[in-house]
């Protein structure tokens, strides 16, 4: 019997992508990692967490490992309600899911919203586990261009323009990562984060939102497409991963109520109870805006390493965008195919994520590459970036 002869049409096509994860790469034990996207381990807070959990069962004994879970769980929204409001996103009750982090609810918003016939836009390059969720479940992936001010939205406007004229179907939403983009790094100005909000209303579509790492900010940083959506058009997806803890799974949605209805009728989990109460109970035990303090200095000082050790080490052909927040750096190096560059990087113990993985059409990233200044220490980004200049120089 071949099992997978059950499959019907839609997952047929979706198995043939490429699988989940292939862009990781294969690191050795001993290497510095400057290719993932997690928080910086020093910054992950076990102890508080512990602390958390040991109070929760101490008070509610069994309840929070029941199905229905803890009354924190309610608290939990009412806590990322509060968070919300203070960023100028001011949404009803009904208008919030709470997820199993930001990537559930991609997943949600594309299981709700598109069939094999619909039209997403996409920014180029774009975090590569939404690239794979939305090609589980549609083909037709417009994909444009960002720039060091986030993504072109003439260019966008071009591109609804041209397909309204010629009757094509427009996309049902665009993805966007307005704030400290993976893997760019880049922000959206403040003009064109208006412009985008006049075109989702020109074109009648959505605008999911992505906003992981937007209290990450080093220096001033602009309000989220969100707090200025004058017409329930924004779905605003959100995160705890990047500021708390990944292996938490704590994210969510705001936006209209139709949508997080419809999104809450496919969300089979149960809500995960027991990680929402724990962080329920971590949320109101901590002073998230001392922590942010602390964790947007941390950042900012390995981003500064990581700058002024691409200045020594880097051949001058090699340009960057510098960061203002979040966790990543991206490089182009003209004339590498930097899948190549990798295989030489590793050898030397240092690794980093080819740009082609962030790409639809991945001829595009050859030669490009993101650099994470989250994960590895000052120490080890010095050393990582001066061995990645001397594979570099080798290289070219
Ligand atoms: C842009 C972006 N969105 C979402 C996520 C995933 O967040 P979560 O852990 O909440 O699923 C990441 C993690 O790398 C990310 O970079």
């Amino acid at each position: 019997m071949n099992a997978g002869s059950f499959f019907p049409d839609n997952i047929k096509k979706a198995l043939q992508n490429t699988p989940p994860g292939e862009w990781i790469p294969e690191i050795p034990d001993e290497c510095i990692s400057l290719h993932c996207g997690y928080p910086a381990p020093a910054l992950m807070p076990d102890e508080e967490v512990k602390a958390a959990v040991t109070s929760l069962l101490e008070e509610e004994h069994d309840l929070p490992l029941h199905y229905i879970g803890s009354p924190k769980i309610i608290k939990l929204k009412e806590q990322v309600l509060k968070r919300l409001k203070e960023r100028g996103i001011s949404v009803a009750e009904k208008e919030l899911l709470i997820t199993s982090g930001a990537c559930q609810a991609i997943d949600l918003i594309a299981r709700i919203l598109l069939n094999e016939e619909s039209i997403v836009a996409i920014e180029s390059p774009t975090y590569m586990e939404a690239l794979e969720i939305f090609q589980n479940y549609t083909r037709h992936i417009i994909s444009i261009p960002v720039d060091k001010h986030g993504l072109q939205t003439g260019v966008l406007e071009e591109i609804l323009e041209e397909r309204r004229q010629k009757g094509f179907t427009l996309p049902r939403f665009l993805y966007t990562i307005p704030t400290f983009q993976n893997p760019t790094g880049t922000t959206m100005s403040g003009e064109r984060r208006q412009h985008v909000l006049e075109l989702a209303k020109k074109y009648n579509f959505l605008i999911v939102e992505d906003d992981a790492y937007g209290e990450l900010s080093f220096n001033k940083c602009f309000p989220t497409l969100k707090a200025m959506d004058q017409y329930s058009r924004v779905l605003h997806v959100g995160s705890l991963s990047k500021i708390v803890a990944p292996g938490m799974r704590i994210g969510w949605i705001a936006g209209a109520s139709e949508i997080i209805h419809a999104c809450a009728w496919f969300k089979k989990d149960l809500n995960h109870p027991f990680a929402q109460a724990a962080m329920a109970v971590y949320l109101a035990n901590t002073n998230l805006n001392n922590k942010l303090v602390t964790l947007r200095d941390t950042y900012r000082s390995k981003r500064d390493v990581l700058t002024s050790a691409l200045e020594q080490y880097f051949p001058e052909s090699a340009s960057w965008y510098v960061p203002e927040g979040g966790y990543f750096l991206w490089m182009k190096i003209p004339g590498a195919d930097t899948s190549e560059l990798l295989t030489h990087a590793l050898a030397e113990g240092v690794s980093f994520i080819p740009g082609k993985y962030f790409y639809i059409d991945q001829a595009a990233g050859t030669e490009f590459l993101r650099l994470s200044f989250s994960y590895a220490d000052e120490k080890e980004i010095t050393e990582g970036i001066r061995r990645l200049g001397k594979v570099t120089e080798a290289y070219l």
